[in-house]
C-alpha cells in the first residue's frame, strides 16, 4: 500500500437487514450485528495502516426507512460512541462524524461533540462516519455557500469539508469498498470519490472481518491507477 498516512479507504456497510432476514431476525438484529463489525474492521483497519476511514452509517434517504428502524440505526451510533471513544482515544483513533447535524437528536449532537473532543488529538487513523450524509446535499449546499465567488477546486474542496463537518484534511478516497452485493452510491462521497478504485462484495456487513479487508487491499494494490494519464513506459 503506498504512502500509508493518507491512504482512504471508504466503506458501504450494506447488507445488515438481510442478514437478519435470512435467520429470521428482525432487521435491528442485523444492525446490532453490524455495529460489532463495525468495531473490528475499525481496528483492523488501524492495525492495516489505512489513514483515512469513512463509514457509511446512515445515509440521508435512510430516514425514509420506518421510525422503529431509524430509532435504532441512531441508537446504536450513540452506544457506539459511547462504548467505543475511550477505546479509540487510547488506539490513537480520531473521530469525525460527517453529514447534517441539524436534524439529529441534540442527545446524539453532543456525544458526537464529546467523542470528537476526546480523540482531537489522535493521528494514528482518521475514522469518519457519515450520519444524515447525502453527498448531493453537501454539494449543493457547498455550491450556496460559494455563491457566485470564483473558487479553486481546492477552495471548493474546504467548502465541501466545512458543509459535511470534516475537522480533517482526508484526501480523496483510494478504495470504495461495498459489502452487500449492490454495486452503486448510493449518493455516498460522490466528489471524493472521482478516481477511487471500486471493490464490490457479496460478503454481507456482518459477516465482513478482517480476512475480507486484507483481500480488498490486496485487489487495490493489484489495480494500475492511471489518474487520466497514459503509463511513462507507453507514452
Ligand atoms: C446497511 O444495511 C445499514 C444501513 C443502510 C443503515 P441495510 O439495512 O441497508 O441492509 P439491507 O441492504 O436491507 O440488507
Ligand atoms: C446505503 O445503503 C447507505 C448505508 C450503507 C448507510 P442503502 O441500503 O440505504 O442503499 P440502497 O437503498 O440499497 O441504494
Ligand atoms: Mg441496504
Amino acid at each position: 500500500m503506498s504512502g500509508a498516512g493518507n491512504f482512504h479507504v471508504a466503506i458501504i456497510m450494506d447488507g445488515n437487514g438481510r442478514w437478519a432476514q435470512l435467520r429470521g431476525l428482525p432487521r435491528s438484529a442485523g444492525h446490532v450485528q453490524g455495529a460489532k463489525t463495525v468495531r473490528r474492521i475499525v481496528e483492523a483497519s488501524a492495525r492495516a495502516g489505512i489513514g483515512t476511514l469513512t463509514l457509511y452509517a446512515f445515509s440521508s434517504d435512510n430516514w425514509g426507512r420506518p421510525g422503529q428502524e431509524v430509532d435504532s440505526l441512531l441508537r446504536l451510533l450513540q452506544c457506539y460512541l459511547a462504548g467505543e471513544t475511550r477505546r479509540c482515544a487510547r488506539n490513537g483513533v480520531r473521530i469525525n462524524v460527517i453529514g447534517r447535524r441539524d436534524r439529529l437528536p441534540s442527545s446524539l449532537v453532543r456525544s458526537i461533540e464529546h467523542s470528537e473532543a476526546l480523540t482531537e488529538h489522535c493521528t494514528r487513523m482518521q475514522l469518519r462516519i457519515a450520519v444524515d450524509y447525502s453527498s448531493k446535499h453537501s454539494i449543493l449546499e457547498a455550491a450556496r455557500r460559494a455563491s457566485c465567488n470564483q473558487l479553486s477546486a481546492q477552495e471548493f474542496q474546504d467548502l465541501l469539508a466545512q458543509v459535511d463537518h470534516s475537522v480533517a484534511e482526508s484526501g480523496p478516497v483510494d478504495l470504495l469498498i461495498r459489502t452487500g452485493g449492490e454495486q452503486r452510491l448510493s449518493d455516498f462521497l460522490l466528489w471524493d470519490c472521482a478516481y477511487a478504485e471500486l471493490y464490490f462484495t457479496d460478503r454481507l456487513w456482518p459477516d465482513f472481518g478482517e480476512a475480507e479487508l486484507d483481500a480488498a487491499l490486496e485487489d487495490f494494490a493489484s489495480r494500475q491507477r492511471r489518474f487520466g494519464k497514459v503509463l511513462a513506459e507507453t507514452a
